[in-house]
């Protein structure tokens, strides 16, 4: 099987996922004056040949900027809001005219020899947003620099239907018929909450967030979002990009992207890999993972039993489960539901495979609780606290969920590779497919 064989093969239960949905998609002025925009574009008319609902909202703060320089009209700011005065806002029109301009023509493309090709995108937009203006503030006036009162959902909704893509710019228009100078970010907020989009996806300068060690942040909780912004001190795109995704989330947006604009392909390894490649901000209830008691054995049962009854996991008897309890971890969601759960069975024999190896069973997500990296977060804990037992090998058994532990970084394994204890153990009618995973 080839790679492109096999690429395609991976992707298509993420293409399957996200046909239909609702995506918004927000792009700062300095992404699309980046020599990368091109690509980014080819990748929005792949997703939307995949039957993805798109609203793109552009912002155009760089081309402000230039504009104004041009003109040699100084903008003040007020705690990093432009205050638009006319002349200013005669370069904001300019500026937001001309860079939607520059975002159809590139939507346009048909060339044969582009990607694009035979893609025939249909753009629309319009007034599709009702601003009001921010007012006189501590007595400053802000004059034509306004906030977003409403979003036409109705209307953006029936484009989508109709398979265009909406493109939001960042001028709103008051009933009195004036125009007002948006933030793009706050459009994007209200148009993905408002959609009841499926994802808020924010395109910055920096890969994604990054821990204090300066790591990427794979996945981030919703609860931690306030910590990571106060961490972001003086990175105001980033940490406007978090809030984005952090009030889209609260508001019913299932997940929340920062992604990299200049990074080639980063919007489809985000959507179509399991590890993507930015940061996913992620709607949870304030869940704990702990070590189970013998108090949580009736809980656990409730997540298992249906899948025991289906076949997905082996059978265990409520007395097995006592006895073996303290080999599972578990995620307790903040109303105390068991949504999660994961057991580690090191092995004790002396033959070559047993030394510092261990099982990896019984990992389980609530029905209502999938796809919120619950398991995912659950994975990441149990190989931790293998690790720190000294444990250099994980096994996994498994009749459903192969690819999700491969795309975890587990490879195929045979029953040789077993531990000899285990190999006696196993049931040839289950028939389950082996993995293994070295840690650290
Ligand atoms: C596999 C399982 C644990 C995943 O739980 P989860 O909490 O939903 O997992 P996460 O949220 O971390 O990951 C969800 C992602 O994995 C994908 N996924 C879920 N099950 C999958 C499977 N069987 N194969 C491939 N991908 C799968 C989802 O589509 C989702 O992808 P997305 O992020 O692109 O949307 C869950 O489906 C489950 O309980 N399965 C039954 C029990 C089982 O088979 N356990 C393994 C034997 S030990």
């Amino acid at each position: 099987m080839t790679d492109y064989v096999k690429f395609l093969r991976d992707t298509s239960p993420y293409i399957n996922t996200h046909r239909g949905k609702t995506f918004v998609l927000a792009l700062s002025g300095e992404a699309v004056a980046h020599g990368n925009f091109t690509n980014i574009v080819h990748d929005i008319a792949l997703l939307h040949s995949l039957g993805i609902k798109l609203v793109l909202v552009h912002g155009a703060k760089t081309q402000v900027e230039e504009r104004l320089k041009t003109s040699a009209i100084t903008t003040k700011f007020d705690q990093h809001t432009r205050i638009t005065d006319s002349a200013s806002m005669a370069c904001v029109k300019d500026a937001v005219g001309s860079t939607r301009i520059t975002i159809e023509a590139k939507l346009s493309t048909g060339a044969v020899n582009s990607p694009m090709h035979g893609a025939r995108i249909q753009v629309v937009g319009g007034n599709l947003i009702t601003a009001k203006p921010l007012g006189v503030k501590d007595g400053i006036d802000f004059h034509h620099t306004g906030e977003v009162r409403r979003i036409d959902q109705k209307s953006i909704q029936k484009q989508l239907d109709n398979g265009a893509i909406v493109l939001l710019s960042p001028i709103g228009y008051s009933p009195t018929g004036e125009a007002f100078n948006l933030n793009y970010e706050d459009i994007a907020t209200h148009a993905a909450i408002s959609l009841g989009a499926e994802k808020l996806i924010m395109f910055s300068a920096d890969q994604g967030i990054s821990d204090q060690q300066g790591n990427l942040i794979k996945m981030l909780p919703l609860n931690e979002v306030p910590g990571c912004l106060d961490n972001l001190n003086g990175k105001m795109a980033l940490q406007h990009a978090l809030m984005a995704c952090y009030q889209a989330c609260e508001n019913n947006v299932t997940r929340g992207h920062i992604i990299s604009y200049s990074d080639n392909g980063a919007l489809l390894e985000e959507l179509f890999t399991r590890d993507g490649k930015g940061t996913l901000v992620l709607k949870s209830g304030g869940e704990t993972i702990r070590p189970a008691t013998i108090d949580d054995i009736g809980g656990l049962l409730e997540l298992i039993e249906p899948l025991e009854e289906e076949g997905t996991l082996v059978k265990r008897s409520r007395e097995l489960l006592e006895t073996e309890i303290f080999r599972f971890f578990i995620m307790e969601h903040a109303e105390g539901t068991i949504v999660g759960c994961a057991a580690l069975y090191p092995f004790n024999g002396s033959d070559c495979n047993s030394g510092d190896s261990a099982e990896l069973a019984c990992v389980a997500t609530h029905p209502e609780f999938l796809n919120q990296g619950i398991a995912s977060r659950l994975l990441e804990h149990t190989e931790n606290q293998a690790i720190q037992q000294g444990i250099k090998k994980l096994f996994v058994l498994t009749v459903q969920a192969s690819h999700w532990f491969k795309e975890k970084g587990f490879v195929d394994a045979s029953l040789d590779d077993l531990p000899i204890e285990r190999q006696s153990l196993y049931n040839f009618q289950r028939n389950s497919k082996i993995f293994c995973k070295v840690l650290g």
